[in-house]
C-alpha cells in the first residue's frame, strides 16, 4: 500500500504538486492562499514547506485532491486519465473487495519514528492552520481519520471528523448525529467509561476518501481501504490505547474522551461554504501520546464553496459509486449511471440517476431509494432521475431534461424530516436542526405517455458515421462527440398515429 509520501511523488511526476517554499503564516494565510489557488479548477496540490514560527520540515498539505480526477485515481490505485463515469464504475468494483489489515510490530511502523508521551505531548508543536477569519480556533484535523472502537462489538471505525486545538494537550472532536464515532462515544458514556481515540492527522489520501464515507457499521473501513488498493493496510497497536492505527501515517495522537467531558468549539467554515452552527460544546479529547514520522506532513482540508472545497470531487466519485451499489444491492433494474454533483455542498447536496424506465412507477422508486439508501441519505436535498439518453454527469443535459421532461406540479415530491446535519444553513433557527428535507425530481419522459411523448431530435447512426469520417475534410478540429441517442425509427407507428389524431383534431 502506498503512503502519503509515495502518493506525493507520483502526483509530482504528473506535474500536479506545487511546493510552496516561501514562509507562510498558519494564521489564515495558508488557507487563504489555498482558497485562491483552488478556486481555479485543475489547481495542483499545495505542499507548504515553511510555516511561520515552525522549524523547516513541519509541513502542511492542502488541496491534496482538489478538482483532479488523476489525483483520485492515484490514491485509489486506478489509471489516471479516465472520465468521471469510468472512474465511478471502477470504484464500484474496487469497493466490493474487502481485505483485512495486517498488524506490524511497533518498531516497523514509520509513524513510530518519534513517540512522545506524558508531559512531552504538545499538539501545538504542529503547524495546524486557522482557516477562516471567524473560525473558533486552529484545526489540526480536517483531512484526517479518527479511529474508535465500538464498545458493544469491538469493531474498529475509521471516520473523518474535524478537530480543533483547545490547548497543548486537548483537542475538540466534532461528531454529527448518527456518525459511528458519535454512537461509540454515546455507548461508552452510557457505560460510564472513557472512549479511546486515535486521531491520524497526516494520512494517505485514500484513507480520507474511505474514512469520509458511510460504510456498514459492523465492518471496519480498513478492509475497504485494503480492498480498493488490492493489498492489506499495515496497522500498528497504540502505546496508550488498545486501538490499531495506520503504520504509515504521518502524525497520530492517542488519547481518551472522559465521560461527559466537553468544551466549547467552533464555529468552523464548512463544506457548505458557510460557517456551521454557532459555537457549541463538543467532546474533548485528552491527548496522552503523539507518534510522528521525521519531518511530518499534516493533511488539511479546506471546506469552502466549489471548487475550493477539498471534498467535492472525490465525494462525487465515491458517493456516486456507493449509491449505485446500494441500488444494485436492492435489486433495482435499469440503472445506467449515478452522479453526485461536486458543486452541490461538497458533493453532499445533489444526486442524479439515469435509468432505462422498465415499469410504471420505476422512476419514482429509484428517486425514493436513492434519497434514502445508506450511501445517499445524509444531507442530499435534490434527487433527479433522468432517462438513459441523458448522461447524469453532464450538467447541461440534466438541466435540459429537467426543463423538458419534468412538469413540476406532477413530478416533484418532498420527503420531510430526513437525515441531515447541524451544518445546513437553510434550517433556521439553528436549534431546529438537524432535520432536513429532500426533493425527488422525476425528469424522465412520463412513463404513462412514453410512446407519444414528443420525439427527441436525434441524428441517425449512419449520418453520425458519415460526419465522423468527413470531420477532417470538413476542416473541423479533433473528433466529434458521440451522441447518447440516435434516431432508430422505432415506435414511429405510434408517433404517426398520434400526428394523424392531431391532424384530425385540428381539422375539426
Ligand atoms: C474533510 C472532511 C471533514 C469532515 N468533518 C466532519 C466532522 O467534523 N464531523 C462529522 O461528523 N463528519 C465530518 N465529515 C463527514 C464524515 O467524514 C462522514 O460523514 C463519514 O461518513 C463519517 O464516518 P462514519 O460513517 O464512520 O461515521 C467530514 C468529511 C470530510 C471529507
Amino acid at each position: 500500500m502506498i503512503d502519503l509520501r509515495e502518493w506525493l511523488d507520483t502526483v509530482d511526476g504528473l506535474g500536479e504538486l506545487h511546493r510552496v517554499k516561501a514562509e507562510v503564516d498558519w494564521n489564515e494565510e495558508m488557507a487563504a492562499v489555498s482558497y485562491l489557488a483552488a478556486s481555479q479548477e485543475g489547481a495542483p496540490a499545495l505542499l507548504f514547506e515553511k510555516v511561520k514560527g515552525y522549524p523547516a520540515g513541519r509541513r502542511v498539505l492542502f488541496n491534496a485532491i482538489g478538482t483532479s480526477l488523476s489525483r483520485i485515481a492515484v490514491a485509489m490505485g486506478m489509471a489516471p486519465g479516465q472520465t468521471a463515469m469510468a472512474m465511478i464504475r471502477e470504484a464500484r468494483e474496487r469497493l466490493k473487495r474487502r481485505i483485512e489489515p495486517v498488524e506490524v510490530a511497533e518498531g516497523e511502523a514509520p509513524v513510530n519514528q518519534n513517540i512522545l508521551e506524558g508531559d512531552r505531548v504538545d499538539v501545538t508543536a504542529f503547524p495546524a492552520p486557522k482557516m477562516w477569519p471567524l473560525d473558533g480556533g486552529r484545526y489540526i484535523g480536517t483531512a484526517d481519520v479518527i479511529i474508535t472502537r465500538n464498545p458493544d462489538t469491538g469493531v474498529l471505525n475509521m471516520g473523518t471528523y474535524r478537530q480543533m486545538i483547545q490547548d497543548s494537550q486537548h483537542v475538540g472532536l466534532y461528531l454529527s448525529p448518527g456518525k459511528d464515532a458519535k454512537l461509540h462515544l454515546q455507548r461508552a458514556w452510557q457505560q460510564g467509561k472513557p472512549l479511546e481515540v486515535a486521531a491520524c492527522w497526516g494520512i494517505d489520501p485514500l484513507l480520507l476518501i474511505i474514512g469520509s464515507q458511510g460504510f456498514p457499521k459492523n465492518l471496519c473501513e480498513y478492509e475497504f481501504a485494503g480492498g480498493v488498493k488490492g493489498e492489506p493496510l499495515a496497522v500498528v497497536k497504540g502505546r496508550v490505547t488498545d486501538l490499531l492505527f495506520p503504520a504509515h501515517a504521518e502524525v497520530v495522537a492517542e488519547g481518551i474522551i472522559r465521560p461527559e467531558s466537553v468544551r466549547s468549539e467552533g464555529p468552523f467554515g464548512e463544506f457548505t461554504g458557510y460557517y456551521g452552527r454557532p459555537e457549541a460544546e463538543t467532546p474533548l479529547m485528552e491527548v496522552q501520546a503523539i507518534h510522528h514520522r521525521n519531518d511530518p506532513i499534516l493533511t488539511s482540508a479546506l471546506m469552502a464553496d466549489y471548487p475550493a472545497c477539498e471534498q467535492s470531487l472525490f465525494f462525487s466519485i465515491i458517493r456516486s459509486a456507493r449509491i449505485w451499489d446500494d441500488l444494485d444491492r436492492m435489486g433495482i433494474p435499469g440503472i445506467q449511471g449515478v452522479y453526485v454533483h461536486p458543486a452541490a455542498a461538497g458533493g453532499f447536496g445533489m444526486v442524479t440517476v439515469s435509468i432505462e424506465q422498465r415499469f410504471a412507477g420505476h422512476a419514482q422508486q429509484v428517486a425514493a431509494l436513492a434519497a434514502q439508501c445508506p450511501g445517499g441519505a445524509y444531507y442530499t436535498k435534490w434527487i433527479v432521475v433522468v432517462d438513459e439518453d441523458v448522461d447524469p454527469s453532464d450538467t447541461d443535459q440534466v438541466i435540459w431534461a429537467m426543463a423538458t421532461r419534468c412538469n413540476p406540479i406532477d413530478d416533484i415530491d418532498i420527503l420531510r424530516n430526513t437525515w441531515s446535519t447541524w451544518l445546513d444553513p437553510t434550517q433556521n433557527p439553528p436549534e431546529d436542526r438537524p432535520y432536513g428535507s429532500k426533493a425527488l425530481i422525476n425528469a424522465c419522459k412520463e412513463h404513462k405517455y412514453q410512446q407519444i411523448f414528443s420525439r427527441r431530435t436525434t441524428i441517425t447512426r449512419g449520418m453520425y458515421q458519415r460526419a465522423r469520417e468527413r470531420w477532417q475534410e470538413l476542416g473541423l478540429a479533433g473528433e466529434p462527440p458521440e451522441p447518447r441517442a440516435f434516431e432508430d425509427f422505432q415506435n414511429l407507428q405510434n408517433m404517426q398515429s398520434v400526428s394523424r389524431r392531431l391532424e384530425e383534431f385540428s381539422g375539426m
